[in-house]
């Protein structure tokens, strides 16, 4: 498998690449592999040649300082997970810090037509900024024909695709559905940090939000919000940051339902120190 540590070197050869005329795909990703990374690896590699997988703790998305330094780094254990998938097919680019940022750690200021001011936005300072910085500048080095975002961070992909229209960047995002564990947990590096206890609780969450889509049906997004966050309060280890019902498209939560607009239900979820977050489509 091919590995880069460097921008230029990576450059280079992904420019031979193309000049023979091969597609490339891209996957970003903070390493700490799972098979919910691998989802989007194999669909990369179904629609190209040759697929990019970064591994890079962006430093810039984190607000909180414990959890970056926290946050898992298992470079050969991710390398071990990508061979399986395949050996000739993905190259791996997991940069330092200074080959990304050089000397200033700091992302730029973006705007994505107020997406960024719901939810992830609002409970976590400057987040999209950090991930709007870190992408656009992966989208510049790996200059992919396609890059591959998970639903399971559905926020960010509505981002990722207003960054990209915005910016008039000449490539396809593709959206991926949400991989989860056979209990129903959504599939997230963060998991392997939560304790035996958590661990066996946190399905409830994908178990609420399934029951709440079948409410949806019937119900107003008002009582059904209030219905999940009761369901929650009898949970001791589980505490909710927030549920919200919102249009995929704004991102707004909704005031009254219209059939003409589609909706998804968006949690984050304190398990003892991990946040976990999960979504669901409602219509
Ligand atoms: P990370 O959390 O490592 O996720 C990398 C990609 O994998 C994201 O597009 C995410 O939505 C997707 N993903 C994670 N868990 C998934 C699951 N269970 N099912 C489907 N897709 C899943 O998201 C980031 O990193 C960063 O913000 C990044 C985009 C790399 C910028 O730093």
């Amino acid at each position: 498998m091919k590995k880069f540590q460097n921008k230029s070197e990576l450059s280079l050869y992904l420019g031979a690449l193309r000049a023979n005329g091969s597609s490339i795909g891209f996957v970003p990703t903070m390493g700490a592999l799972h098979h919910g990374h691998l989802s989007l690896v194999n669909k990369g590699l179904s629609e190209n040649d040759f697929v990019v997988v970064s591994v890079f703790v962006n430093p810039t998305q984190f607000d909180n300082q414990e959890d970056l330094v926290k946050y898992p780094r298992t470079l050969d254990e991710d390398i071990i997970l990508l061979k399986t998938v395949s050996d000739h097919k993905i190259i791996v680019y997991a940069p330092t810090v200074e080959d990304v940022y050089a000397n200033s750690v700091t992302s730029q200021s973006f705007t994505f037509d107020g997406l960024e001011y719901e939810m992830e936005g609002a409970f976590r300072d400057g987040h999209f900024d950090g991930v709007g910085t870190i992408v656009k500048r992966l989208f510049e080095i790996v200059k992919p024909d396609n890059a591959y975002f998970g639903e399971k961070d559905f926020q960010q992909l509505q981002i990722i695709r207003k960054l990209v229209e915005l910016h008039h960047l000449p490539l396809n995002v593709v959206g991926c559905p949400i991989h989860r564990a056979s209990d129903g947990l959504a599939m997230s590096s963060r998991n392997t940090r939560l304790t035996k206890e958590h661990r066996e609780i946190a399905p409830f969450i994908y178990k609420t939000l399934n029951t709440a889509k079948t409410m949806f049906g019937t119900k107003s997004a008002q009582k059904v919000t209030e219905w999940v966050n009761n369901q929650f309060k009898k949970q001791p280890l589980l505490e909710v940051e927030y549920f919200i019902i919102a249009d995929i498209k704004t991102l707004k939560p909704v005031k009254r339902k219209s059939t003409r607009k589609s909706y998804r239900a968006f949690i984050a979820v304190y398990a003892g120190d991990i946040r976990l977050i999960d979504n669901i489509a409602l219509n």
